[in-house]
């Protein structure tokens, strides 16, 4: 795909700026939406590189930065960044699997203006959290890293992505995020992207899961209520309608990879023909107006007449990209979530014959010469 879309609607400026700063990290969760060829240690952006990103970032009127990875812990000169934004007055949120972050870190990372934390947990108990995540002892560092957290008076959201492995355990992930004393909890289920995909048949929950937990969560909403703050949304491949994936294609945050790119959404790299620009040779502000990628799907001119016609063209834009490619071939098309899609009952078949697979989790490896095995 060579020509670029063009949209005559006004671009605005990113609100949001998701710092890929590693892909290396210390877990092996199955459900890793990271691509499948990760970006080595070499390749990284060193820190003088990210904080011209972050101050661009800033000029470009951007007002949150999720410093992500991997785990973005595993970067040395994770304090350094965490100066920058607040020097440059990007709100810093830290998502991290708080394994390896040592409480004097910590410290340093709150001295530093580190404004929230997001932790993410594999499961509600060890022994999921070990099955999910591949890391024996993990449950116990993240619930000593939450105190930590709370000790310093931190805000805090536990993110749990939710599949087949752990979806009964919803109740449990709600009265956990109660006793660590988050004031969010997330509950993301799983996005079949990236190495996630490879996994699908493992991970994709069972109808009569997805109904139940959906329930729960809605009694746990109203119950909490001031209380605890709950997202949770219908999975993907459950839905009748698609979830406005990235709040729209260039509309409100720009992705930079360990290596430097920029990139509409985390897996827009698996759109062939898109060209990436990176903030190596370019200003963060020419990637986000001017670069092909970014410029490829802005708008919704591009949609079939179905989506031209429809009443929800400006709540959800179609959907996502990525899904429609992987599943029509053509990223052009409307998702195939939509129950209007020729495709909507593709996926559902799909969906019932994942979900009725029995197969292991193949983890999500990356060995410590810091390329990925
Ligand atoms: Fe790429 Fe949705 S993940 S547009």
């Amino acid at each position: 795909m060579s020509d670029v879309v063009p949209t005559n609607r006004p671009v605005p400026p990113p609100m949001g700026l998701l710092a890929e700063l590693t892909h290396r990290c210390p877990l092996q969760c199955p459900y890793c939406s990271n691509p499948v060829e990760l970006e080595r240690r070499n390749e990284e952006l060193d820190t003088a590189g990210w904080q011209r990103v972050l101050r661009e970032a800033a000029a470009l009127g951007v007002l949150q930065v999720h410093l992500s990875g991997g785990e973005p812990a595993a970067r040395p000169d994770l304090v350094e960044l965490v100066e920058t934004c607040a020097r440059e007055g990007l709100y810093s949120n830290l998502i991290t699997a708080g394994v390896s972050i040592t409480p004097e870190r910590l410290t340093a990372l709150d001295a530093a203006g580190l404004d929230h934390v997001q932790l993410s947990f594999q499961g509600a108990d060890d022994t999921v959290t070990e099955h999910v995540s591949g890391m024996r002892g993990a449950f116990d560092k993240k619930c000593a890293f939450a105190g930590e957290v709370r000790k310093r008076g931190l805000p805090l959201t536990i993110n749990v992505v939710v599949h087949r492995a752990n979806i009964h355990q919803i109740e449990d992930f709600i009265d956990l995020a109660l006793n660590l004393g988050a004031e969010r909890l997330e509950l993301a289920h799983a996005q079949y992207y990236g190495w996630a995909l490879h996994n699908r048949g493992a991970l994709m929950p069972r109808r009569a899961d997805v109904m139940t937990a959906l329930r729960t969560v809605e009694a746990a909403q109203a119950r909490l209520k001031g209380r605890l703050a709950i997202d949770s949304v219908v999975p993907d491949y459950y839905a009748h309608f698609p979830k406005p994936c990235m709040n729209g294609w260039g509309q409100q945050t720009i992705n930079v990879t360990p290596s430097g790119l920029g990139l509409p959404c985390h897996a827009a790299q698996t759109i062939p023909g898109l060209e990436f620009w990176s903030v190596r040779e370019h200003s963060l502000s020419d990637v986000w107006y001017h670069s092909p990628a970014f410029n490829a799907f802005r708008g919704t001119d591009f949609l079939p007449d179905t989506c031209q016609s429809c009443d929800r063209l400006d709540i959800d834009h179609g959907g996502c990209r990525c899904q429609a490619l992987m599943i029509t071939g053509d990223a052009r098309q409307m998702d195939p979530v939509c129950q209007y899609s020729p495709w909507h009952e593709e996926i559902q078949t799909l969906t019932l014959e994942e979900a009725g697979r029995d197969e292991p989790f193949a983890y999500r490896r990356f060995a410590r010469t810091g390329r990925p095995a």
